[in-house]
Formats: C-alpha cells, structure tokens, sequence
C-alpha cells in the first residue's frame, strides 16, 4: 500500500533528529505554504528549543545537514529562525509519482481497519416534487459516497424517502374527494380481488401543492387527512393499498430525476420501513424510564445544563397515537444498527433542521439504541440563494423544481454548444451532461455548510473554477490522446521533468494522498473541486507552452504524453468521486 508522501518524508527526518541526538516525534513534515521557497518543511525544530534549551536554528542545521546527504532532497536547507525548507529531486519525485500512476487506487490512501458508514441523503418525499434541498442533498451525498468508498470503507447510501407523515394523508385525502368511485374508498375492500386504481403521474405531481393548499382553508379536510393518515399507518385496507401505490409511482418518477443526476442510492427504505421497530423504541425507551407523557403525548426529555438555546422534549407518539418525524428517525437507527452495524452514521440534510438532529442523537445515545463509540453526524447544508442573496426561487417567486433547474442548466449548455464545430454525437445529451456538471460542480466547490449563490452564467463558464471548464479540460487531453493513439486509461510512467510547470503538476500528483486524505476527514467534497481546479490549470499552461504532439525530442514527447495521461485520470477520477460525468468532445 502507498505511504503518503508527507507521512514518507516525515519518517525520513524523524530518522535525522534522532540521528542527530533529539526526540523522533519533532519530524513531522508538512506540505510549505511558500511553494516559491520549497516544496515542504519541518518546523519541529521550534519544539526541540524548548525540549532542548537550544536556539531553534542550530538544531535546525543540524538536522539539515544530515537530510543534505540524502539523494532524496534537491535542497534540505535551515532557515531562520529555526525552519527546515525541503525540496525533492525530480529523480525521487518521479519514482514516487510514479508510484501513483501504478497504484490501482490512483493514489487514495486505502483504510486500515474497515467500517461500514450509513450516509442517509436525498431524502425525497413520496407525492411532492424534488426541490432544491433534495438537489443539495443527492448531490452532496453522493460525492461523500463515493469519497468514503474509494478509502475502502464499506458505505451504504440511504434514501430515507419521506412516505410516512401527513403530506401523504392529505394527498390521499383529495384522491377519494376527486375518485370516491374507486374500489379502494369502498367499504369491505380486498385489495387481492379489487385490484388498485392506475395512478397518473402527472395527477399525482399537482396533487399535493393543491391539497395542502386546501387544507390551509378547509379545516374539516385537514381532519379527514389527519385521520387517513392514522389509518394508512395502521393498514387499513384500502388507504394503505392506496398509499403503497402512490409510494411506488412516486419512487419511480424520483428515481428518474435523481438518475439525471447520477445520483445512484442502495436503499430506498421509507420512514414508513421502520415502523416495524417503533413497537421496540417504544418498549426500550420505556425500560430505561426515558418515556413520559405530555399533553397527551409520548416524549423523551433530551435538555442539558449547558444549552444556549431550548432543546424540547422529542416527540415519540403524537396525541391520536400516530408517529412523528423523530419516531421514525429513531426507529431507522435501531433499524441500521441491526442490519448494517454501522461505525458511523451521515444525515446529508438542510441545517435549518439541526435542532430535529440534535434532539435525535441526544435520545439515541439516552436510549443507548448504537453503542459509544458509533458516530452520528449532521452534515448540515446551507442554502442555495438567487442573486438576490435570498433563497433560490422560480421567476415566479414559488419554489423551484430540480426539473426545471436541470432543464434550464441544459438550455444554457445547448445555446454555449450551439456554434461549436467539435461536437461530435447527440447536442442535447452532451448539453445536459454540461449543464449538470456545472451546477453539480458550483455547489459542490463550497464547503457544504455555506450558503452560496446560484449563478448559472458563471458556473457554465469555459474559464475559472467551473465544471464546464474541467470537462472541457478533458476533454482536450482527449484529443491529444486521440491523435496521438494512446488508449486514455494507460498507466504509462514519467521519464522526466522538462519544464517548471511539468515539476508543479508531478507535485500535485505527488500530494493526492494528503488530498483525499482532507476530502475524507473534513467531509468536504470541495476539497476535490479544488484539487481538479489546479491540475487542469497547471495543465492548461503546459499545453500553452508546450506542443505535445510534435515534439521532436522521442523521449520527452513520450514524457509529456504520459503527463496528458496522467492528468487526465486524475481528473476524470476526481470528477467521479464527485459524481460528475465527462463527455468526449465538446
Ligand atoms: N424528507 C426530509 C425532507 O424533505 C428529509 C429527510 C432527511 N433524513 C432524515 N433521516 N430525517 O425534509
């Protein structure tokens, strides 16, 4: 398994300090912040002054003469006060690039002692249209996937669909006001002999924005829907055959847009999936005195001395007896711990719902539902706004479907692509895979807990930190490739080092491990965007400076070929760990 080049290096200057008489645990190497001085540097020397009641620069020399020896380092240099500047030769720079290009993980450090991570994110909703926040979500999600995955980590996504609450009761509701004739509404109905009634899809996307508009006037439907929802959760015949049917059409048409996306979840369990453990958190929130009744209902005390802000009680059973949203969260954890035994456990969901996640975890670790040591996690995302700096809305001022986002990202592509002489196949397909990139990549690029603006014209532009400019990225290389016949997945090593910008883009392949590593443990995908950013512009100016494919010199030809290659799959790996697809030309 590969070492990460800093953790390499370190081991190296341990040895040093300690050959030169002090503590091993001052080598630590970290990558320089001035990559105009040298490529990396100790500072463990300003640690040894105080062990050591030295001036911090002797010690410094010291060590540094010894690195000096070693044909690793171009320059192993003190600096005052007390810094050991480090730089590689491009001989052993190589080798361990090198390294790289052969490793079947393309440089992402690989975990020692596996788990199984449950990322719960998309969190569509049976019967409503996907918004925005499910567009953070899927996507947010599906980079953490495929991040935790590529370290070797067992990694289970989970939709959690939202099929369980009162939305579904309302929507159920208006169907028996507009079809009372369906068999379903009758009295004694089997649904083994009656059948179910076809649901139309477009019927059931404007159903629910028209029934909880309804409910909002008319206080006796808003009972009615109430009830149904009571009895769809206790299996009345017919509205729960109902309610399944509308699950099923629904998760099909959610399926579709996520797809669009490339967003691609294991399970597709339901809030409703759990209920078979309520009857259990009921019973061991019970056993360890937890449960309590207010006003009618079941809730769990979760406050603790030291809280800034009113953390109520958790709702467990609301007063007609029907479950809450936190029910089901809960009921989900006893669920995941049976089937999954899960190390850690990942909410990709909107931050304004935080105090729902604080008031969850409080009364899971009370209930003792996962063991100590198993880590629950809000990752909490920001808002997307419009350039008004408020949230993201549609010309008309309602909320904004992912259709019509996708859509409107694809009309942009199309119109950029319209005049270009190099696409080759489907404009439309290739507008949309464009189109999701960009707002794939102009959300991913911030740090998922900031809010950001939602600017489309910037995001499809071929230049700056966009999506579009990276797919364009590769697919130049492509063409380079292609002309020079050289297949784009071949692990062809790197002679040697020609140029400034050739040994800056050998670096950056150098540090993918510390790269991944940080992508891992911040939980941030943007660390990625920013990693593909700086390669695709360091290869920008090689190919500016360079004309690959007739140069004359065989050897560095074949080397700078090998560069292509090499960015190329680091981009394209990056780009899918972010879940973002290339296209061949464009
Ligand atoms: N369906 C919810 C919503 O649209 C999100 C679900 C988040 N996940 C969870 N385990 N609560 O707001």
């Amino acid at each position: 398994m590969m070492k990460k080049i800093t953790v390499l290096l370190s081991e190296v200057v341990s040895e040093a300090f300690e050959k030169a008489g002090y503590s091993k645990e001052l080598g630590t190497v970290s990558v320089s912040d001035r990559m105009d001085l040298c490529q990396f540097q100790c500072n463990g020397a300003f640690a040894g002054a105080k062990l050591y009641h030295k001036a911090p620069f002797i010690i410094a020399e010291e060590v540094a003469a010894i690195l000096s020896e070693n044909s690793m380092f171009s320059k192993a240099e003190a600096v005052k006060p007390g810094f050991i500047n480090l730089t590689l030769t491009d001989e052993f720079l190589l080798e361990y690039v090198n390294g790289v290009v052969d490793d079947p993980n393309l440089g992402v450090p690989q975990v020692e002692t596996p788990e199984t991570i449950v990322i719960d994110y998309a969190g569509p909703n049976v019967a409503k249209p996907l918004h925005i926040g499910h567009l953070r979500s899927s996507i947010i999600g599906e980079s953490l996937k495929r991040i935790a995955r590529a370290t070797g980590r067992t990694v289970v996504g989970d939709a959690h669909l939202g099929d369980w609450g009162t939305p579904l009761g309302l929507v159920i509701a208006e169907y028996q006001e507009r079809h009372p004739e369906w068999a379903c509404f009758q009295e004694g109905f089997d649904p083994e002999r009656d059948g179910l009634p076809e649901i139309d899809v477009n019927e059931l996307n404007e159903i629910y924005p028209f029934a909880s508009a309804k409910s909002k006037e008319d206080e006796e439907f808003k009972e009615k829907a109430h009830k149904i929802v009571y009895q769809f959760q206790h299996h009345h015949p017919g509205y729960y055959s109902l309610w399944k049917q509308i699950v099923e059409v629904s998760k099909i048409d959610i399926k579709k847009i996520l797809g669009q996306l490339n967003v691609n979840l294991d399970y597709w369990y339901g809030e409703s999936d759990c209920d078979a453990y309520t009857d259990e958190l009921i019973r061991r929130l019970a056993e360890k005195g937890l449960l309590y009744e207010s006003d009618g209902a079941q809730v769990v005390d979760v406050a603790e001395e030291s809280d800034k802000i009113t953390v109520p009680p958790v709702m467990i059973k609301k007063s007609d007896d029907s479950s809450a949203y936190a029910t089901t969260d809960l009921a989900t954890i006893i669920q995941r711990e049976k089937d999954f035994k899960p190390g850690k456990i990942w909410y990709v969901v909107d931050k304004r719902q935080s105090l729902h996640f604080t008031q969850v975890f409080r009364c899971a670790r009370k209930a003792e539902l996962v063991p100590a040591d198993t880590e629950l996690t809000l990752i909490g995302f920001g808002t997307m706004n419009g350039s008004d700096g408020k949230p993201f809305k549609t010309r008309a001022g309602g909320v904004m479907r992912l259709e019509e986002l996708i859509k409107m990202a694809t009309d942009g592509a199309l119109e950029k692509l319209q005049d270009s002489e190099y696409v080759s196949g489907d404009k439309q397909e290739i507008a949309e895979k464009i189109g999701v990139a960009a707002i794939k990549f102009g959300d991913l690029s911030n740090q998922p807990s900031k809010d950001y603006v939602f600017d489309l014209n910037k995001f499809l532009a071929f230049d700056g930190k966009t999506g579009t400019y990276l797919l364009y990225t590769v697919t130049r290389i492509n063409s380079i490739l292609k002309k020079a016949g050289v297949a784009y997945d071949e692990a062809r090593p790197i002679g040697g080092i020609y140029s400034d910008v050739e040994r800056e883009l050998a670096l950056d392949f150098a540090l993918l491990g510390e790269t991944y590593d940080k992508a891992y443990s911040d939980l941030a995908p943007c660390v990625l965007c920013d990693s593909a950013y700086n390669i695709a512009s360091t290869f920008s100016r090689l190919y500016h400076d360079e004309h690959i494919l007739s140069e004359p010199d065989e050897q560095k030809r074949n080397d700078l070929i090998a560069l292509c290659l090499m960015a190329r799959r680091v981009i394209a790996k990056q780009l899918d760990l972010l879940a973002i697809e290339t296209v061949e030309n464009m």
